[in-house]
């Protein structure tokens, strides 16, 4: 796999993953975040922004200066921009950019609705992922959405090292009790990835039950939200399949 590696270290593409699938990994994120009721004028912060593969969708679709993204590495957002992008939508979308290396999401000072973490956890030992959630935390509102991405394994990386490139993996029960350590629940989507990682989404919650931020109430939500959302689109998808039949016969 062409991740990182040293003859494509300042290929802005290669660096972030599987060159021919950048395309399919950019609409991957769009589509599951505005299937998850991302709007224009939602604040979205974007954790390992990389290349902008996720934020040349995302920068042109939010209203100015709803999207932050965090990356320890200037070259990659500036290749992005270079190749992607261009100035002047950055001009007209004021993007905000920072390039924090401790997952300090509080660095700007703002609430998000919306929070993507794609292909971090993928890399991420257990001390940067607890890091990262408890900083989620503090950015996060009862309506927030953390939506991030892990590779599915039987076993759990314990080193702690970020691994790059290379991936590491976590059990399904695992990560959920990550998420819930840092106080959010969360559930691991059905929704389909170009490679192999799995969707998850969290949502705060707390532990007092009955009230609308305990942990069932958040989990019956997430849960009630995807699937309406699923059944619409798998209901919209049998429309298409109809008229596309209709048309054939
Ligand atoms: C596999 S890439 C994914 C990039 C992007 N999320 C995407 O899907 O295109 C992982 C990214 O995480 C960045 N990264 C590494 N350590 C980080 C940290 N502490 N905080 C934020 N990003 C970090 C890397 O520089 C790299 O751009």
């Amino acid at each position: 796999m062409n991740v990182g590696t040293r003859e494509c270290e300042q290929d802005y593409k290669g660096f972030v993953g599987t060159l021919a699938k950048y395309d399919l990994i950019s609409a991957n994120q769009f589509n599951l975040l505005t299937f998850l009721n991302l709007r224009e004028n939602h604040y979205f912060l974007d954790i390992g922004c990389g290349s902008l593969r996720a934020g040349k969708l995302f920068i042109p679709f939010l209203l100015p200066g709803r999207y932050y993204g965090i990356e320890p590495k200037q070259w990659l957002i500036d290749e992005g921009i270079r190749n992607e992008l261009g100035e002047d939508i950055i001009k007209v979308k004021k993007p905000v950019f920072n390039n924090d290396d401790n997952f300090t999401l509080s660095v700007f000072g703002r609430k998000f609705d919306y929070i993507l973490a794609h292909s971090i956890f993928s890399h991420a030992s257990q001390h940067h992922i607890r890091r990262c959630l408890s900083e989620a935390r503090k950015v996060m509102s009862p309506t927030s959405l953390f939506v991030a991405t892990y590779a599915k394994g039987k076993f759990n990386y314990t080193g702690d090292k970020w691994v790059y490139p290379g991936f590491v993996m976590y059990t399904e029960a695992h990560m959920t009790a990550l998420f819930r350590e840092q106080g959010l629940s969360s559930i691991t989507l059905d929704w389909p990835h170009p490679e192999f990682q799995y969707w998850i989404v969290g949502a705060l919650c707390d532990h007092n039950e009955g009230t609308d931020t305990s942990e069932q109430y958040i989990l019956d939500n997430l849960t009630s939200i995807v699937k309406e959302h699923q059944e619409r689109f798998l209901g919209a998808r049998e429309t298409l399949l109809d008229l596309y039949f209709q048309r054939q016969e």
